[in-house]
Parts: C-alpha cells; structure tokens; sequence
C-alpha cells in the first residue's frame, strides 16, 4: 500500500481527534445502566474509571429515570477534575433501610468537583418522615442525606433539583471554597428534618439564586461555618436560615463572617436566625454574622436570635449560654410578620451580645392583637433608619 504525507497526515488527525472527543466522557450507560433499572453498580465503575482517568472526566446520566438503590460513596482523590453530568431523574429505594449509611449519594475528599445538570436526586422520602423522630429523640437513628459533600475542595453544583429526601437534601461538611447556584430543592411543609442545605466546619461557601421549599431549616449552618454568603435565595416553606444550633456539643469550632443578603422569605416559621444552646458545655463565638436586603412575607419570626434555644426542654436553660455573639448587622429587612415579635434580639445573660447594628427595618403585623414589635435582651443595639417597629425600646 503507497500512502502519501497527506493521507498520513489526515489519519493521523482523525485518530487525534476521536482521541479527545472520548477521553474524560463516561457515560453510564456503557457501564450497564439501564432506564429504570438501578445503576449503583454502573456509577460506581463509572466514577472509578473517571477518577483514574486524568484530566477532566466527566460522568453523565443521560436524561430517563434510574434508581440508585443503595448507597453510594464516590471518592477521592482522583488524577483530574471531575464532573458528574446529571440530566435524569435519579430516585432512592422507597424503604429507608436499603440505604446503609447515612448519605444516599456520598462524594468524597476529591478536589475539583462539579455536579450539574438538568437532572433531579429524588430521595423518595414519604415512608420514612413517618419514622423518623429526630425532633424529639435525640439518639435516633440518622437517616441518608440526599448528597452528602465531605472534604471536597472547589465544589459546584449547578442547575440539580433535589426532592423529597429521607432526612437533609444536601449536608456539606469539611468542604472548601463550594459554590451552589441555581439549584432547586423541593419537598413538602410537613416533611420531617428535611434540612436543605446544612453546612459545618466549611470554609469559602457560596448559595445563590436557588429556591428552598421543605420541612425543616432552608440553610443552616453548624460550627465551623466560615466565609459563608447566602444570595438571592428564596426560601419557603421551611424554618427559615439558620445559624446554630451551637453551643450543644464540646468544642465547636467558631463561626463567622456569614452574610445572608437580598433573601426572600415565604410562610417560613423564621426568617433569619441565630439559635444557641444554654448550659454550652464550652465557650465559643458567633462573629460577623451581616443581614441585609430581606423580604418576608408572612414570616413567624422575621429576625430571631435566641440564646435560649431549648426545644423539647432537653437541656438546663437556666444556665446562660457561653456562646458569644458579636459584629451582628441587620440592616435593610421588609415586609410582614405573621406574629407580633418581628424582631427577637435575645442574648445570653453571661455573653451579651456585642457590637450590634440594626438599621432600616419595616416589618408589620397584620393581625388583630396590635402593632408590630420587637423584644431584646442582653443588647444594646445601635439603630438608626426606619424603625418600625422600634428597636429595642427600652435600651
Ligand atoms: C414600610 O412598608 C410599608 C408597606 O410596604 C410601606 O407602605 C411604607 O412606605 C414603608 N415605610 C418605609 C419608611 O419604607
């Protein structure tokens, strides 16, 4: 056979390029997934292969339904970035107990990670809410978290819809620098411990333009809660943004320098809040902590903080907390209250509150009992702009 330079030349091209075109693309389905069988196996190999593979694999999960049956722990380190195209609906086995551990789908201690897509992780939570007594029985058994993000550094996830998880929709825990914008998460206003994104011991955290609807907090945030911001985020029904609980447990780690700006609040139980256990077994700090551009609407409690959170009287709340709050700023929060204390201040008794901005607040009650007010202790806020209603009265 006679080839010439440019026949030469252009072979070789198209190997080159056919080259790129499948190195870092794994699609499950040539790992045996089936639509409507369950891939748990498929992902698996998927992600072991992408995760040696090198430079920037990518998995994806075509657009049909699957079950991811068990439960699934991706991990790290892996020789590239890796991504995870997610454009079907992925659904959870009905019964809580076919998930062994307490995350659903687990990604784990990989730096560079980015999950998005069109797609939906439906946790198929209806059977186990009705089991689940975490509210009241605090050595209940945990169910899965729908995702559950542990020691991944530059994190993204885009564009997903959560729904109806056995217990939180995402848990991120020892992560650094995340971002989640766009995200929908969905399950209903009765839904049990249904957290929609719990955040600790995480650094560089981003939430923006994502709508929250479930039955427990929207976000909350636990210890070790550092550089978080919560942008235009929409958040109802649920208990609102959470920071804390804290001071339950020995040693937490400090948490500051969170912002929750140009947030809107709907039918939720609280707006923002700020929740710490009394009888602290240690000290610790709550610091720079900004409120700003808030709407509610029809929200239980506008701006709360509570240094006297004791649901379920499982603690001695006769003790002041030891958790010290200071650098707090609400500033630019409207809208309605659906009960008369809009604005709750209540600091410990051992750890006032330091250093405390209130500006421009106009909230209104519309119910019959009276106006609109607000109720402080330990605090001596500075106020200045609109104050209705006003701030502290007595200070
Ligand atoms: C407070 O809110 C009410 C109702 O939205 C509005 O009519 C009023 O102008 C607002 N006041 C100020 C000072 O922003």
């Amino acid at each position: 056979m006679n080839m010439n330079i440019a026949t030469i030349c252009l072979l070789l091209l198209l190997a080159s390029t056919a080259n790129v075109a499948q190195s870092g693309v794994f699609d499950v389905q040539k790992y045996g997934a089936k639509p409507g069988q369950d891939i748990s196996q498929a992902l698996t190999k998927a992600w072991k292969e992408a995760c040696a593979a090198g430079g920037t694999s990518k998995i994806v999960i075509p657009k049909t339904t699957y079950n991811l049956g068990s439960s699934t722990s991706l991990q790290g380190p892996c020789k590239g970035p890796m991504q995870i195209q997610l454009d079907g609906i992925v659904r959870a086995p009905a019964n809580p107990h076919q998930l062994k551990t307490d995350g659903w789908l687990v990604i784990g201690r990989v730096d560079s990670f980015t999950l998005s897509g069109t797609g939906t992780l439906d946790g198929l939570g209806a059977t186990s809410w009705k089991q689940n007594d975490c509210g009241k029985n605090s050595n209940c058994k945990l169910l899965a978290t729908t995702l559950r993000l542990d020691f991944v550094t530059n994190g993204v996830i885009q564009g997903i819809t959560f729904k109806d998880p056995k217990s939180f929709h995402i848990n991120v825990l020892g992560c650094n620098k995340l971002k989640i914008q766009h995200v929908t998460i969905t399950a209903p206003i009765t839904s049990l411990n249904t957290d929609g994104i719990h955040i600790g011991r995480s650094n560089g955290i981003t939430i923006s333009d994502t709508t929250i609807g479930t039955g427990d907090d929207c976000i909350s945030l636990g210890d070790g809660s550092k550089d978080v911001t919560i942008q235009r985020v929409k958040c109802g029904p649920g208990h609102g943004i959470s920071i804390g609980s804290l001071g339950k447990y020995f040693n937490e780690q400090p948490v500051a320098r969170i912002k929750v700006l140009d947030c809107t609040f709907t039918d939720t139980m609280n707006g923002v809040r700020i929740k710490t256990w009394p009888s602290s077994p240690s000290a610790g700090t709550a610091d720079d902590i900004t409120f700003k551009g808030l709407t509610m609407n029809k929200v239980g409690n506008p701006v709360i903080v509570d240094q006297a959170y004791c649901p379920y009287s499982q603690c001695k709340s006769q003790i002041p907390s030891r958790i010290k709050i200071s650098n707090l700023m609400i500033d630019d929060v409207q809208g309605t209250s659906a009960t008369r204390e809009a604005l709750k201040i209540i600091c410990s008794k051992d750890e006032p509150c330091q250093n405390v901005k209130v500006s421009n607040i106009n909230l209104s009650y519309l119910g019959a009992e009276g106006k609109a007010m607000s109720v402080c202790e330990n605090v001596k806020p500075a106020v200045s702009g609109t104050q209705n209603p006003p701030i502290c009265p007595r200070h």
